[in-house]
């Protein structure tokens, strides 16, 4: 089995880059509520260390969230941050106060003595930025510690055991305003806790495929392409472990992009021969859909006919004991909420329809404990062409909420040829990598225009395109404007109902990604 790290969760909102650090440290790493890891817990993962994260509460409130004294007697290192530093510190004797001053936001720490953690990063007397997010503060030494960091507001910005492993910090490593950040997290577990660093996608790809195995045990399972990086991954690694027992439906909307359909059903089919059902059921939807001029109401016929198309195809296949989904780890991770007691709640998986509970079907999830990024390198690493990882995301129902108002077949073709025309632009500028989504939208707008000696009186077309590093928030993407200008006349020179094109230059917030 792999090293593993325990990452103990007490409701930080950045408790999920602790993981994403350790792990680019080449350690596996698993996020849990601090609630449910007690002493049967801790031995059953046998942890090569411990991070206690952040969170919202307070060590001096009667109803503070605790670490079970087990994580402290594993035998592993331990790091506490912030809200985790507090608690290790109380725990074990030490006088957490409510310091007079809160500390947000940059900061800077001056070291004082030398420790594990700062090896080849920070000197004793330098003095360094850090991201601080704290009321309370560390206010005595619990026995065995010595202070090795100070700040202005926090006496103990960090503190170790060096002789236990047991390290504090104030600050938040794990977040990208702390520079070295990474760097100290890779000290505590690679120099503190003496891990190899070996957990790749190589690692990953060949335990997978024996637990894939295991759990499906001659099971037959079916997977929904959506042509989306985390259907492939999950298909191409489910047939490696599974071989023809597994099949793939790709239903084609007809709200898909250019070209998209035949990319996925030649790369399933021509490279990988997996067994692959292509469902045509563009004119399905487009009936549906008719007339339907609310994003919301649109959403739920498009989810509802992927549904039944789905079922049927299922059923002519003779029907299935799995069906497999790209679920990713920011969807399993526990949430620990803080509401009056600690309670835990669980994201709800986005089941489309929920299919598994109608059809009988067990869920098999080979991803869900992999970041986006680390589905990327697994894609690349089971021999996916980099054009198809890199993929930009594409929401479920596609074109149909990139046109406000009704969708038809007219409007669905000049929207498919402005979109190819604004990515073939974006390819050629070398641009499609730095960038989180690009796409167009056809607006239900006419404008006037002049062609030739005649006036035209014709749609609008607005471009969107963002950076953004989860799709949570996103900034408009500044593209000089030799190439906006260049964009925009080829699609009113080659799309036939376009005659001016707009740049979207809102961000989210306030704005959304897409336009409906
Ligand atoms: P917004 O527009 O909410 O989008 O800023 C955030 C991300 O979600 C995608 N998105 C969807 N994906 N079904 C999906 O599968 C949907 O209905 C949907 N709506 C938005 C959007 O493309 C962006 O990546």
């Amino acid at each position: 089995m792999n090293e593993r790290v325990l990452i103990v969760d007490f409701g930080s909102q950045v408790t999920q880059l602790i993981a994403r650090r350790i792990r680019e440290a080449g350690v596996y790493s698993e996020v849990h509520p601090f609630n449910k890891v007690d002493a049967a817990f801790v031995a059953d993962f046998a942890p090569v260390a411990v991070v206690l994260s952040g969170g919202p509460a307070s060590v001096l409130s009667s109803s503070a969230p605790t670490a079970d004294p087990a994580l402290f007697e594993a035998g592993a290192p331990v790091l506490g941050i912030c809200y985790g530093q507090q608690l290790m510190a109380a725990q074990m004797g030490a006088r957490v106060l409510a310091a007079d001053h809160r500390e947000f936001g940059r900061a800077t720490v001056e070291t004082v003595a030398a420790c594990a953690l700062f090896e080849g990063l920070w000197e004793p007397g330098g003095r360094y930025p850090v991201w601080m997010s704290h009321g309370d503060r560390v206010e005595s030494l619990p026995e065995g510690f010595t202070v090795v960091a100070r700040s202005a507001a926090a006496p103990y910005a960090a503190i170790a055991d060096e002789g236990r492993g047991f390290y504090g910090v104030q600050f938040h490593p794990e977040v990208v305003h702390t520079p070295d950040g990474a760097g100290l997290i890779r000290n505590f577990v690679l120099r503190v806790a003496g891990a190899k660093g070996d957990w790749s996608m190589a690692a990953f790809r060949e335990t997978a495929v024996a637990r894939i195995r295991a759990e499906v045990d001659g099971g037959r399972v079916i997977c929904g392409l959506s042509g989306g990086v985390d259907s492939t991954v999950a298909a191409r690694l489910l047939h490696e472990a599974v071989g023809d027992r597994l099949t793939c439906i790709f239903v084609d909307t007809g709200l898909m992009r250019a070209g998209e359909a035949d990319e996925v059903v030649g790369l399933f089919r021509g490279h990988f021969n997996i067994p692959l059902v292509h469902s045509d059921a563009r004119s399905l939807f487009l009936e549906r859909l008719a007339g339907v001029e609310d994003p919301e109401k649109k959403r739920k016929i498009i989810g509802a006919a992927f549904v039944e198309v789905f079922e049927g195809e299922a059923a002519q296949l003779g029907g299935a004991d799995f069906l497999a989904q790209g679920t990713l780890y920011p969807d399993v991770i526990e949430s620990v909420a803080f509401d009056g007691g600690p309670s835990v709640t669980i994201k709800s998986h986005h089941n489309v329809g929920g299919l598994p509970e109608r059809m009988g079907l067990r869920l098999v999830e080979p991803l869900r404990m992999l970041f986006k990024d680390e589905v990327r390198a697994l894609g690349v690493e089971l021999g996916l062409p980099d054009r198809f990882v890199g993929r930009h995301p594409f929401p479920g129902p596609g074109l149909a909420i990139r046109m406000p108002g009704a969708v038809d077949p007219d409007k669905l073709g000049a929207l498919r040829r402005a979109d190819a025309i604004f990515l073939e632009e974006i390819r050629k500028a070398g641009l499609y990598d730095d960038i989180w989504q690009a796409f167009a939208v056809l607006l239900p707008v006419r404008t006037v225009g002049v062609m030739g000696d005649d006036r035209t009186y014709e749609q609008a077309c607005a471009l969107r395109a963002v950076t953004s590093a989860d799709g949570m928030t996103a900034d408009f993407y500044p593209f000089d404007a030799a190439f906006l200008g260049r964009v925009a006349a080829r699609i009113v020179n080659e799309v036939p109902g376009i005659n001016r094109v707009v740049y979207d230059v809102t961000s989210k917030p306030p704005g959304t990604i897409e336009w409906e």
